[in-house]
């Protein structure tokens, strides 16, 4: 884990030790989660004969991607499945986060073969120049990193650029494979949420649901919300891929209580 992530998600880390993990602290770069998944593909090339490489992502190498995705995609399968027997009908929009793009994929997984529109929030984070974001896909180009030929977001060299987001899961150059080919098919709308309107999604799901999103999930709920106000009537399904208690303390630090 990057020495920057493990300040920010220190309530994560305590929770990892305490169940007996050895947690590595990855400093060079940018000390986020670009490198840490460099550090973990590293170490797992080289005692590959005794080690696991486990990953939360649909990125690295096949059948990294296709595995996170299946195992996703239950939450997908049966958040349809729960939709329709609460409201009698599908959604008519689908919205989740997209960072490497695996809670995104699962969801979207069960409403690709629907009647559905489905959108995947990137994070603007504090502006569109390169480096204050992280929003691969709809400002990246064609690239291969970590094993996987997607859109990715380069430097002058060709190489990852530096990205940034408020949240420490979204903060990655480029997104899964999958995300490419839909994003090319244009079956996926791929658009962005900033920092700012991430924090107020945040407080305000917090306020008028009792719900603490993570900063991550945030990101959905700004949009959810931006782009219900454009419906009219209708129903957007929002994924919330997890929970903000590892996010309380970064928060308040930060922004304080709005
Ligand atoms: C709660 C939460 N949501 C979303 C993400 C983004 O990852 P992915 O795009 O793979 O779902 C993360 C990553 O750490 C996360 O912790």
């Amino acid at each position: 884990m990057g020495s920057v992530d493990i300040k920010k998600q220190a309530p994560n880390v305590a929770r990892m030790k305490i169940l007996g993990a050895n947690v590595k602290e990855v400093t060079h770069g940018l000390a986020t989660l670009k490198e840490a998944a460099d550090a973990a593909f590293d170490a797992y090339a080289r005692e590959y004969k005794d080690a696991i490489y486990c990953i939360g992502s649909v990125v690295g190498p096949h059948p990294f991607p296709m595995m996170v995705r299946d195992f996703q995609s239950i939450v997908g399968i049966e958040a349809r499945e729960q939709f329709v027997e609460m409201t009698g009908e599908l959604p008519d929009a689908v919205v989740a986060c997209v960072g490497g793009g695996s809670n995104s994929m699962g969801m979207f997984s069960g409403f690709l073969n629907y009647p559905v529109d489905i959108y995947g929030v990137e994070p603007l984070g504090r502006g569109t120049a390169l480096g204050d974001h992280a929003a691969s896909l709809k400002y990246g180009t064609e690239g291969i990193m970590h094993g996987f030929n997607s859109i990715m977001l380069k430097d002058e060299n060709g190489d990852p650029a530096p990205v940034y987001s408020v949240a420490s899961g979204l903060d990655y150059p480029s997104s899964g494979p999958e995300h490419a080919f839909l994003h090319d098919l244009g079956r996926v709308k791929y658009d962005v949420i900033s920092d700012d309107e991430t924090i107020d999604a945040f407080f305000t799901l917090s306020r008028l649901e009792g719900i603490i999103p993570a900063i991550e999930s945030a990101h959905a709920v700004a949009y959810g919300m931006k782009l219900a106000k454009t419906m009219g009537k209708g129903s957007v399904l929002i994924c919330l891929s997890g929970r903000g208690d590892k996010d309380m303390d970064y928060i308040i630090e930060k922004y304080g209580i709005r």
